[in-house]
Formats: C-alpha cells, sequence, structure tokens
C-alpha cells in the first residue's frame, strides 16, 4: 500500500496526470471507472483564484465519487499562492497539487511553472507558503530540471520533503526538452533510491502501453506511475495496466459498443457539469481521440462536431455502433510526438 500522509492508496497506484483542458471532471470521471487510482485537476492559477476568475474558479469544482482526489495550483509568488493554497482549502480536496513543471511560455515569463526549476530558494519558499497556508496535504509535480546541464531533481526533492510534502511526482523531462525526445527515468530513479528520501515517488513520462508500465515499475522501482497523454482517448489503460501487472496477460482491447458508452458516459457528465450547450461543445474535441483507429470515421466524426442536439448526437453513436460491429482493433499505437502540450505559442 501506498500512503499519501493519510490518503491510502493501493499498491502501484495509477494516476492520472493533470491536463490543461483535458483532466476536468468529465474526464475524470471515466477515467475512475476504469482504473485511475489517484487525479488531479488541471493546473490553477493562483492569481487567477484570487481575482476570483470565474474560469480558475471552475476548474474547482471536485465530486465525492472522484476521491481521492488533488488540485493543482501554480504561480510564482509566495504571497498568492498562500492565498489561494486557503481557496482550495475551502473546497475540500483530498490534497493539494503544485505544479512547478509546466514549460509553456505565458507559464514560465510569469516566473511561474517550470522557471521555477531555476531557483531552487524560490521554489522551497513557494512550497513552504503552500504547506504553511493549508490542513491538506501538500505534494508536488516536476519535471528534472531547467535543462540537461541543470539536473536539480535529486536536491529539490530532498528540500521539497524537507519543508513537508507529502508525495512528488517527476516528469522525466527538462523544461528545454518540452515533450521532445524520450523521457529519462534514470534520474527518477535516484530520487526513488535515495535512503534520505522517504515520501512516495511517482514517475512520469511516456507511459503508453501495459508492458512500458511493467518494464519501467521494475527497472526503476518506483512508488507508482503517472500517466497523461495515453489517457487520452482511452481511459481503459488504467484498468489495463493492472490487468497485465497481476496477470501477465493482456485484457480484450475495448470494442465498440464499450467505446461508445464511454462517449456517452463522457458526454452525459460534460452536459451534467457545463449545461447542455457547453457541455456538448466541449466535448467535441474529445470526440476524435475515442474514435481514433476506425477506417472511414470522418464523416460521422464531423457530424459528431457540429450537432448541438443530444438526440441527434445520440443518433450518430447508434450508427458508428452499428457500421463497426464486430470491427477488430488493433493495439493502440500512439503518435506520443502528435499529443504534446500544444499551447506553447
Ligand atoms: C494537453 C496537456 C495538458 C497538460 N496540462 C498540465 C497541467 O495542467 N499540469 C501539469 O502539471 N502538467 C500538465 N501536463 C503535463 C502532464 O501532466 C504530463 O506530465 C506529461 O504529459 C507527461 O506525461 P505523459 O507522457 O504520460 O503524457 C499536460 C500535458 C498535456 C499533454
Amino acid at each position: 500500500m501506498v500512503k499519501i500522509a493519510d490518503i491510502q492508496l493501493p499498491d502501484f497506484p495509477l494516476l492520472l496526470a493533470p491536463m490543461e483542458d483535458v483532466s476536468d471532471p468529465p474526464f475524470r470521471a471515466v477515467c475512475k471507472v476504469n482504473g485511475a487510482d489517484l487525479m488531479y485537476t488541471e493546473f490553477i492559477s493562483s492569481e487567477g483564484l484570487i481575482r476570483d476568475a470565474i474560469k480558475s474558479r471552475q476548474k474547482l469544482d471536485i465530486f465525492d465519487s472522484e476521491r481521492p482526489v488533488g488540485i493543482q495550483i501554480f504561480g510564482g509568488d509566495e504571497e498568492a499562492m498562500a492565498l489561494s493554497a486557503k481557496i482550495v482549502d475551502t473546497v475540500n480536496p483530498d490534497l493539494l497539487d503544485i505544479n512547478f513543471g509546466c514549460p509553456v511560455k505565458k507559464v514560465v515569463t510569469k516566473g511561474a511553472g517550470a522557471a521555477v526549476l531555476k531557483d531552487i530558494d524560490l521554489m522551497v519558499r513557494l512550497t513552504k507558503a503552500v504547506v504553511n497556508s493549508t490542513s491538506l496535504p501538500v505534494t508536488v509535480k516536476t519535471r528534472l530540471g531547467w535543462d540537461d546541464a541543470s539536473i536539480n531533481i535529486g536536491d529539490v526533492a530532498e528540500r521539497l520533503q524537507d519543508v513537508g510534502i507529502k508525495a512528488l511526482a517527476i516528469h522525466g523531462r527538462t523544461r528545454c526538452q518540452l515533450y521532445k525526445g524520450v523521457a529519462n527515468w534514470e534520474p527518477i530513479a535516484r530520487v526513488k533510491n535515495n535512503p534520505r528520501i522517504q515520501i512516495p515517488i511517482f514517475g512520469n513520462g511516456d507511459i503508453d502501453t501495459p508492458e512500458k508500465a511493467l518494464e519501467y515499475k521494475s527497472r526503476y522501482g518506483v512508488d507508482g506511475i503517472m500517466i497523461g497523454r495515453a489517457a487520452i482517448g482511452y481511459p481503459w489503460i488504467f484498468n489495463e495496466i493492472k490487468h497485465f501487472i497481476k496477470t501477465g496477460e493482456h485484457l480484450q482491447p475495448p470494442g465498440i459498443q464499450q467505446r461508445v458508452d464511454v462517449i456517452r458516459q463522457h458526454l452525459h457528465r460534460s452536459v451534467e457539469w457545463k449545461g447542455t450547450k457547453a457541455g456538448i461543445n466541449e466535448m467535441r474535441r474529445h470526440y476524435t481521440n475515442y474514435l481514433r483507429g476506425l477506417p472511414n470515421i470522418k464523416e460521422f466524426r464531423l457530424k459528431l462536431v457540429t450537432i448541438s442536439e443530444a438526440e441527434e448526437i445520440d443518433a450518430v453513436l447508434d450508427e458508428i455502433v452499428k457500421r463497426y460491429d464486430g470491427f477488430a482493433f488493433e493495439t493502440r499505437k500512439l503518435d506520443m510526438a502528435s499529443l504534446t502540450y500544444s499551447c506553447e505559442n
């Protein structure tokens, strides 16, 4: 069993990574029923929260059915981080996560996200400010360092543990790498094997198959893994990994009926959360991912992203099930590079 403060997680938990514009409550709901053990909100700007920006506040929405769930914040100002930690407290998530890894320009140029990797003292002060302002367990998600010449995650892990964080998730890339190349888990393993480190260490980066999850589990010895891109349009990845680790066998990939059932659940949650119009609109960006691998799907997809009536969407989904009945999906080959975090510019 893995424990983050008093939160009990199963052995080798699988975490859903925080993902902007992706890991909202509807998406988290479908990941939860498909095996995610701990989930996070997308990152929320501390400045936005304090300004009471509606968009930031809405990201605080969490539901009991998804517990344990963490709220992730970012920022480069101690006071703003402390204040937003207090705001997060009021919604009572299971934990508060700080993002020190986001590489996108709009975040980094404000001295937040991965920018903090260049200034460990600031990172420690920001973390301390948050820990002192909340009764929640505080965790951190970060990268290896700013660039190849300054991989400082070993130092970062010790110093953040010393100011009271309860777990650390590490994406095996530097800020300068963005999403290029392959994630390097060696430094993550070194953190895990450091006898000074007592908190759970979660590895993150490029896990996209059950084989890789098992291989990295054995090779790097981390306490659990965090999965981002591979869950987009494929929440089954969590149970598939669990089953493979337990039995060495693959679960049957979901058939068309199962996939459409999840699309319906996702859509239903989206409408429930955002209302009919916004819920239907927001679901549009997910169809391509769910329907990947189906030949000649373009026409159906086009309908799904243009129709605005729930009944009509339902009818198209029925048609898809009928048309692809019995279709044998190939094992998914993800083009991870095409799924990168695109708001860099
Ligand atoms: C679309 C997208 C949005 C992301 N948003 C966040 C975020 O809000 N907070 C965060 O800490 N990381 C964010 N990330 C990074 C992921 O949490 C994760 O670290 C990264 O995708 C590597 O994991 P993966 O290879 O399993 O995808 C985002 C990644 C993607 C692809």
